[in-house]
C-alpha cells in the first residue's frame, strides 16, 4: 500500500507534535508512531521546560550556563538562538493548552535544576511532560489535516539513490518504509518532506529511565541513508533514579535536587561538596561520575537523596509523583533518603543539522532528540532539551512551509517493499539473545567511565552481533522487535566509534585513557557518515 501526503512525521514527542501542528494549517500531515501516540519520552519529563522568565535573569546567564554545562562545545549562536526563542516557545505551549504550575499569586512556579544559577524552569508539579504531551496530543488529534498511524514502526528512509539505484550527492528523501504492526505489512509513506522525531536511544543500555521505545531508529536510518551523524559519544546518565528491584530505572528528578534534596552516603555523609562548587545542583554529567566514584571506592550499590528535612506538605504537593510512585516500592520520601543510581538517560548526539532541522540529506529534517543542533554540545543542561523541540519544530516547520511552495523536482515513482524470500522466524530467542548482549555489553564497557581498552572490546563485540543480526535481518520478515534489534547495533556501534576517536575527556565523555580537555584538537563536533 502506498500512502502520500504533504509532510511525513515521524514520532509524536514534544518536537513530532509541534511541527505536525505548525504545518497542518497549509498542508495533509500523516504523523507515524512506534506505539500508542502518547508513549513518548517527552510524556515522562518530569523536571520541565527551560526559559528566561524573571527580573533576576536573563538570557545571557541562560546562554552561560548552557555552555558551561556542555563543557563549552555548545554552538554559541545555536544556544543564544535557542534561549531567545525560549519566552516565545513557552507562549506557544501555552497556546496549545499546556498548563504550568503556578504560585498562589498566579506567577508561575519557577524551579531550579542542577547548572542553572537561576530559577527558570516551568513545570507542571513533577509530571511536565505529560501534561505537555497531553495538551498536543490533544490539539493534534483534533486537526482534520493531520492523520495519525499508531503502532507503525518505520523500518527505513526512502531515498532517490535507492529507488533509481544511481550515485546521487546530495541524496533526497521520499518517504519512508512503515511496517503496520497489525496487518504485519510494510507500506510505503511518501512525501515531499519528510521529518525524523523519533527520540532518543537510552534502550542501548541495560539500565535507562528511557521508554522501551528509545531504540534509536531516527540515527539509525538516517545514517543508514547517508545522513551525517555527530558528537555519538555524549550519552548522559541521568545521576538519580530509583533503585529498586522492580522499578525499572523510574527516574527522581532533578528539580528534587533544586529544591534542596543533598546526595549522602549510606552512612549518611554528603559528598557533592568533594566534587563541585554548586554541589548537589552540579551539571549532570559531574553529579553522575561523582556518584558513580562514591559507588565504586565504598563498594555500595547505590547512593542516598535526602530530601527529608523539607516540609512534608510541601513534599507531597510538589512532587506528588514521585512521592506516590516511591510509596508503592515503600519508600516514604517525606522520611525516607531515597536509594538511587546513574541510568542512561539523554543522547547530546545525533543526526547533524543547521539552525533549521535541516540534515544533509535533502527534504529530510531531525528535530528533538534525534538531532545534533549544537545546542547541549558535550552535555545538556537540565530542560533544555524540551525547549529545544519546540524551537526546532517551529523553525523546521518554517522552512518546511517554504520548501513546499517553490516548486520541487519531479518525484520518482517508489518501489512498493519487497519481502523477497524472506520467512517467518522461529528463533525469536535469538533476537532476545542480541539484545541482551548489545546493552549489558554498552553498559559495562560505554558506561560513565571509558578506556581505549575497553572501548576496543565492546566495539568487537557489537560487530559481531551486528554480523549475526545482517543474516538474520534479509533471511527473516521484519518484525518490530527485529527492526529495533538493528537500530540498537547500529546506534552502539556508532556511540562506541565516535567515543574511540574522542582523544580527550569532556563533559560526558570521560575516558581514564586522556583525562586531559584538549581545546587544541577536540572543541569540535565528531563527525559520522557511512561509506558507501
Ligand atoms: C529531570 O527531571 O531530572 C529530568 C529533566 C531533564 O532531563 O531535563
Amino acid at each position: 500500500m502506498k500512502i502520500t501526503s504533504d509532510f511525513l512525521v515521524v514520532g509524536s514527542g514534544i518536537a513530532g507534535l509541534c511541527y505536525a501542528l505548525s504545518v497542518a494549517d497549509k498542508g495533509s500531515v500523516c504523523l507515524i508512531t512506534k506505539r500508542e501516540i502518547a508513549t513518548t519520552a517527552t510524556s515522562l519529563a518530569q523536571g520541565g521546560i527551560a526559559a528566561v522568565a524573571s527580573e533576576q535573569d536573563s538570557f545571557d546567564q541562560h546562554i552561560r550556563d548552557t555552555m558551561e554545562a556542555g563543557a563549552w562545545l555548545p554552538d554559541e549562536k545555536i544556544v543564544q538562538m535557542v534561549v531567545e526563542n525560549g519566552p516565545e516557545a513557552i507562549a506557544d505551549l501555552i497556546e496549545w493548552g499546556v498548563s504550568f504550575s503556578r504560585k498562589q499569586d498566579q506567577s508561575y512556579d519557577l524551579t531550579r535544576e542542577g547548572g542553572h544559577s537561576q530559577r527558570r524552569i516551568y513545570h507542571s508539579k513533577d509530571e511536565t511532560g505529560k501534561e505537555i504531551e497531553r495538551a498536543l496530543v490533544a490539539a493534534t488529534r483534533a486537526h482534520p489535516n493531520i492523520t495519525i498511524y499508531e503502532n507503525h514502526v518505520a523500518v527505513d528512509l526512502i531515498t532517490e539513490a535507492k529507488v533509481t539505484r544511481r550515485r546521487i550527492k546530495p541524496d533526497r528523501c521520499l518517504g519512508v518504509y512503515v511496517l503496520n504492526q497489525e496487518s504485519g505489512k510494510v507500506n510505503t509513506f511518501g512525501a515531499p518532506i519528510t521529518v525524523l522525531a523519533t527520540g532518543g536511544v537510552g534502550k542501548v543500555y541495560l539500565y535507562t529511565c528511557n521508554p522501551d521505545i528509545a531504540t534509536g531508529d531516527g540515527i539509525a536510518m538516517a545514517y543508514r541513508a547517508g545522513a551525517t551523524v555527530a558528537n555519538m559519544e555524549f550519552m548522559q546518565f541521568h545521576p538519580t533514579t530509583l533503585y529498586h528491584p522492580h522499578a525499572k530505572s523510574f527516574l527522581v528528578s532533578e528539580a528534587v535536587r533544586g529544591e534542596g534534596a543533598i546526595l549522602r552516603r549510606g552512612d549518611g555523609t554528603a559528598f557533592m561538596e568533594q566534587y563541585h562548587r554548586l554541589k548537589d545542583l552540579a551539571p549532570r554529567d559531574i553529579v553522575a561520575r561523582a556518584i558513580d566514584n562514591e559507588m565504586k571506592t565504598h563498594g555500595d550499590d547505590c547512593v542516598f537523596l535526602d530530601i527529608t528535612h523539607e516540609d512534608e506538605a510541601v513534599i507531597k504537593d510538589r512532587f506528588p509523583y514521585i512521592y506516590d510512585t516511591c510509596l508503592s516500592f515503600g519508600i516514604d520520601i517525606t522520611k525516607d533518603p531515597i536509594p538511587v543510581v546513574p541510568a542512561a538517560h539523554y543522547l547530546c548526539g545525533g543526526i547533524k543539522v543547521d539552525s533549521w532541522g535541516r540534515t544533509d540529506v535533502t527534504n529530510l529534517f531531525a528535530i528533538g532528540e534525534v538531532a545534533c543542533t549544537g545546542l547541549h554540545g558535550a552535555n545538556r543542561l537540565a530542560s533544555n532539551s524540551l525547549l529545544e523541540g519546540v524551537v526546532y519544530a517551529k523553525r523546521a516547520a518554517e522552512r518546511s512551509l517554504e520548501l513546499i511552495q517553490e516548486e520541487l523536482p519531479p518525484y520518482p515513482s517508489i518501489d512498493l517493499w519487497d519481502t523477497g524470500s524472506a520467512r517467518n522466524s522461529d528463533e525469536e530467542v535469538v533476537v532476545a539473545h542480541n539484545w541482551d548482549e548489545i546493552r549489558l555489553c554498552m553498559w559495562n564497557y560505554v558506561g560513565i567511565v571509558r578506556s581505549d581498552k575497553r572501548l576496543v572490546r565492546a566495539l568487537r563485540r557489537i560487530q559481531m552481533v551486528q554480523e549475526e543480526i545482517t543474516d538474520y535481518y534479509w533471511d527473516f520478515i521484519v518484525t518490530s522487535d527485529l527492526i529495533e534489534l538493528r537500530n540498537i547495533a547500529t546506534v552502539a556501534e556508532l556511540i562506541i566509534r565516535c567515543a574511540l576517536r574522542r582523544k580527550e575527556s569532556r563533559g560526558l565523555h570521560y575516558t581514564i585513557d586522556h583525562l586531559e580537555t584538549d581545546d587544541i584538537h577536540w572543541k569540535r563536533d565528531n563527525l559520522i557518515r557511512k561509506t558507501f
